[in-house]
Formats: structure tokens, sequence, C-alpha cells
């Protein structure tokens, strides 16, 4: 089918090359010229695992192109998917500025039938301002149909979970739309739930809350490890041999971070307040995940007394593993956390060192990891990375000035750190 997709961000541009990759002609629309001039070239302007050769792939194979035009999107495709930010506004609910601005350009260069899919994580109802704000905009008398269809992959492992889905979420007003958006997602192989628009809408905010709250439920347990002497990694494993109940997502943590759950909990939160309801219950999942960092600063600031002139190792910068972005990432906040105590920072992320020196000021950043803990008081364990196992905890014990570790992401056997000398302080552990 002829595609189109609005926005090329980590959501737009994979799901613009993975449908491509299924066969479909897709245009993938920025108004940011000089990333689409990147794409063009053959660049990318994320790091996102087997991104790079599907685009690659499919560019060259004509089914994927790239433009700064939505009117050229738009009038050669007959599926328009929306993928622009929704961004929080101060009081925690969702900037639709962009959605509306795009919605209205898609209105003004539709030319024939349309169907107009929001993938953007949106408020309930949003289709039916969207529908609206066509019908206002459209400059030809033309009919089209609005749908719901929210994105569920994950930054780091988007290519993955893009072409192989647990579900496919189509929300409509009315049942014409629904064998094109079918015949969109059937290489899949997925089932495919048709819902009204208002519950697809929500079922996005209400998994990404569950998610968020199934971490702050692990990190809540890993406060009563720490007072008891259990371990919450044998706790998490446990409760997740319980079908009901699942192991996923149930990793203790420094605490969630990302471009996601932060501000979907917010707006969820906020939703609910406009429709007469008090989301306590995901106010309090938003408490555990801020306490969780201070308890993890807490524990170096006790164990280092004073972190003033201390010079402090950290690894991993992005918000989680096998990603570039730092945005709301834990890492960072945590880096300025400690610089605002007076600690010097060494610091060291795979592949985000370049987006984070946008963020992060004053630091050493350090290319080989093995070299991060030199000269340091401590290290900092702050994402998850693989490759952060391997580690060269010989060399670090040497070259330490203390062989002092917190790892935030517990990747390490406690027990195998003290065999090694470490003074190890991880989570729930
Ligand atoms: C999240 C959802 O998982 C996706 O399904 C959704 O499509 C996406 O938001 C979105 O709305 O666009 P993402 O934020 O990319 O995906 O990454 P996650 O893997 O969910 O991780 C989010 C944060 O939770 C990270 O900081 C991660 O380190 C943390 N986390 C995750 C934990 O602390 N513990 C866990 O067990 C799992």
């Amino acid at each position: 089918m002829r595609l189109s997709v609005i926005g090329t961000g980590y959501v737009g541009l994979v799901t613009g090359t993975c449908l491509a990759e299924v066969g479909h002609n897709v245009i993938c629309v920025d108004n940011d010229e000089a990333k689409i001039e990147l794409l063009k070239r053959g660049g990318m302007p994320i790091y996102e695992p087997g991104l790079e050769e599907l685009v690659k792939k499919n560019t060259a194979a004509g089914r994927l192109s790239f433009s700064t035009s939505i009117a050229e999107g738009v009038r050669n495709s007959d599926v328009i998917f929306i993928a622009v930010p929704t961004p929080p506004l101060p009081d925690g609910s969702v900037d639709m500025s962009f959605i509306e601005k795009v919605t209205r350009e898609i209105s003004a260069a539709m030319d024939s039938y349309k169907i107009v899919v929001d993938k953007s994580t949106v408020p309930v109802k949003t289709g039916e301002k969207v529908a609206e704000t066509i019908r206002r905009f459209r400059k030809a008398q033309v009919e089209f149909d609005v749908a719901s269809n929210p994105e569920f992959l994950r930054e780091g492992s988007a290519v993955e979970d893009f072409m192989h889905p647990d579900r496919i979420v189509i929300g409509v007003q009315s049942q014409r739309p629904v064998p094109a958006l079918k015949e969109i997602y059937a290489p899949f192989n997925a089932p495919i739930l048709v819902t009204d628009i208002n519950s697809a809408e929500l079922i996005k905010h209400a998994s990404n809350s569950f998610l968020a709250l199934k971490i702050s439920y692990i990190n809540a347990i890993s406060v009563i490890c720490e007072a008891t002497g259990a371990n919450v990694v044998e706790v998490a494993n446990g409760m997740g041999m319980d079908k009901r109940i699942g192991r996923a997502f149930l990793d203790a943590s420094l605490g969630f971070g990302g471009s996601c759950f932060p501000k979907d909990l917010s707006a969820f939160i906020k939703i609910a307040e406009q429709v007469g309801y008090d989301f306590a219950l995901l106010k309090e999942v938003q408490r555990i995940n801020a306490m969780q960092m201070d308890r993890f600063i807490k524990k170096i600031t006790d164990t280092l007394w004073v972190v003033k002139g201390k010079t402090i190792g950290v690894l991993g910068l992005a918000f989680k593993k096998n990603t570039d972005d730092v945005r709301v990432s834990p890492a960072i906040e945590l880096c300025h956390r400690l610089q605002g105590q007076g600690a010097i920072l060494r610091v060291h992320d795979p592949k985000a060192m370049e987006k984070a020196r946008a963020v992060l000021k004053d630091v050493t950043f350090v290319d080989d990891m093995n070299a991060v803990p030199d000269g340091c008081d401590a290290l900092v364990i702050a994402t998850e990375w693989d490759e952060f196992k391997q580690l060269d905890l010989e060399r670090a014990r040497r070259t330490m000035v203390q062989p002092i570790i917190f790892d935030g992401r517990n990747l390490f056997d406690p027990a195998e750190m003290a065999r090694l000398g470490f003074i190890y302080k991880s989570i729930g552990r």
C-alpha cells in the first residue's frame, strides 16, 4: 500500500522503515530539513539496533523515501500515520500543538479519500478532535476516516518490537478503514484488536502506566529487601514465574526514565483529573520513582561521607541500554546531582556520549570504559548496557583510589564483588 508517516522520531522512523520492509511504499516526512537531508544521504539521526541496515535496504529498493513536504506525503499515499511528538506542558498535560498543526496541514493537502491514523501517544478523545479538525480545514470535500493505532515499541529494541508485536491495536469510528489497516499489518502475523478510538487511545496510556507501576512496585519491594536482607532479584524471579504476573519489568533500578513513562504518567494523571478521578495510585508510582533516585544518591553520600572534591566514574548515560537517547535519563539526573554536591565526573556510554555532551557540562568523557575507574573514589553504574558486565574489574580495583562501586542496575553478583575486594552496593540486595 502507499503510506506516509509524518514525523521521523524514534516511533515515526522505525514505523516507516518497518512498514517498507514488509513491502509497502512509504514516504517519511519531517519538517526538520537537516534530518531529512541526513536520511536522504544515508545518515542516521538516532541509534537503534538494526535500523540503519533496514533504512539503507528499503531506500535502495525504492520503497522508502524522505521528504519535508506533508503535501507530497499526503497526495502520494492512501493512509497517513501521524507520529509527531506529544511533549508535556509544565502542568503535566500534553502539548497537542504538533498534532494539531500536522492535522491541519494534512487536511489542506487531502485530494481524495484518506485514512488518517494517529500513532503518537495522545489523550483519550484526540481522535474526535483530529476528525473535527480535518472537517474544518480540508480544502476539497473529500471523504476520510480517522483511526488510532498506538505503538508499543521500546527504544533499544524498536525494530525487533515493531517486526514482532504482541498485538496490533486499531481504534476506529466506523468499519470502513478496517480492511485497509488490517492489510497493512497482515505481514506481521500478530493478533489485531479492533476497538473504538477512545479505547485504543486509553490502551496506550493504561499500558505504559501499568509497566511503570510494575517497576515502582519492584523498587518499593527493593526497599523492604534492603531492610531485611532479602534479595530483590530472587523475589522478582519468584514472582515472575507466576504467569499472571510475568518477570518482565520487574528489574529493580535507580528508577525509570526516558521520553515515555514519566511524561505518560503525568498525562494520564491529568486526564483522570479532568474526568474527576484522582489517580492517586499513579501519583504513588511517581513518588516511588523519585524516592528510588534519592535513596541511591543517599547510598553514595552515606558511603563517601563527603562527595565534594571526590572523583566519581559513571558508566552509562542513556536512559536504558541499546539507545543513544539521553532524554529524561536517570543517569544524567544522577550526574547533575553528584555535580551539585561538588563531585568531579568521568563518564562513559557506548552510544550516548555525543548526545550527552549537549546536557552534561564540565565532565571528562572517557572513550574506553575500562579507563573510567582510573583515579576514581567511586564508580557508579547507571545504565544496564551488557558490555559493562565485561568491565575489567581487576584493573578497576588496582586503579581506583578506593574500590567502591554503586550499581544502580544490579549488573554484578554481590558475593563475587566482595570476593574481588570491592565495597559493592546495589539495589535491593
Ligand atoms: C516504553 C514502553 O515499554 C513501550 O511499550 C512504549 O511503546 C514506549 O515506552 C513509548 O511509549 O513510546 P521505552 O521508554 O522506550 O518504552 O523503554 P522501556 O524499556 O519501557 O524502559 C523505560 C524505563 O524503565 C528505562 O529507564 C528502563 O531502564 C526502566 N526499566 C525498565 C526499569 O527500571 N526496570 C525494568 O524492569 C524495566
